[in-house]
């Protein structure tokens, strides 16, 4: 796996990605051959309809949908080629935001962002900092030990957010 940032390289390369569902009868063509390339440091959005793919394809850059064609080359590497060890180390350097965010209902905001945090070798009272950096971060220091269902919908995806940036390998 590439150690280095090549600041020129894209960050994001999809390749003529085609993601067909078969379902009893009929076949739904999600993802028809798209091509797309984020720089580094892009901003990129994805619009369209309702149902016109958006999330199906932006699930195949971390291959939680695999394309039926095409390739994914983050950051250089052809994910669809690595085995799944190294897929996973991938994975946990994207961070992804469901459009349900999952939240834990019985957790509270920290335990939330906290919870990427559990399986890796910091202790408790760094793992706590960290969030608490992450909710500064997304605004909600006043939150943090208020539950999921008393938040409205764009705090709960700014929980999402700070959960999504907790997995950065950098302490
Ligand atoms: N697991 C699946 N099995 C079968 N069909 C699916 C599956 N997931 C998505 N689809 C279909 O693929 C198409 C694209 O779905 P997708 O979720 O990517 O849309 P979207 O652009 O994100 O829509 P929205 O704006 O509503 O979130 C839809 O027609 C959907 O019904
Ligand atoms: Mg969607």
């Amino acid at each position: 796996m590439a150690a280095f940032i090549n600041s020129k390289t894209n960050i994001i390369d999809l390749k003529n990605i085609t993601v067909l569902f078969k379902n009893q009868r009929k076949e739904v063509r999600a993802v028809d051959n798209v091509n797309l390339a984020v720089e580094r440091g892009d901003i990129f959005g994805i619009i369209g309809y309702s149902g016109a793919g958006k999330s199906t394809l932006v699930r195949t850059i971390n291959l939680l949908q695999k394309p039926t064609n095409g390739s994914v080359i983050v950051n250089g590497i052809d994910i669809k080629k690595i085995d799944e060890k190294k897929l996973r180390v991938v994975r946990h350097k994207i961070g992804m935001i469901f459009q349900h965010f999952n939240l834990m209902s019985s957790r509270s905001v920290l335990g939330n962002i906290e919870y990427p945090l559990l399986d890796q070798k910091i202790n408790r009272k760094k793992r706590q900092q960290r969030a608490l950096e992450l909710l500064k971060l997304v605004g909600l220091q006043e939150y943090v030990s208020a539950y999921p269902s008393q938040l409205s919908g764009g705090q709960k995806q700014r929980v999402a957010i700070a959960r999504a940036l907790a997995n950065r390998h950098q302490f």
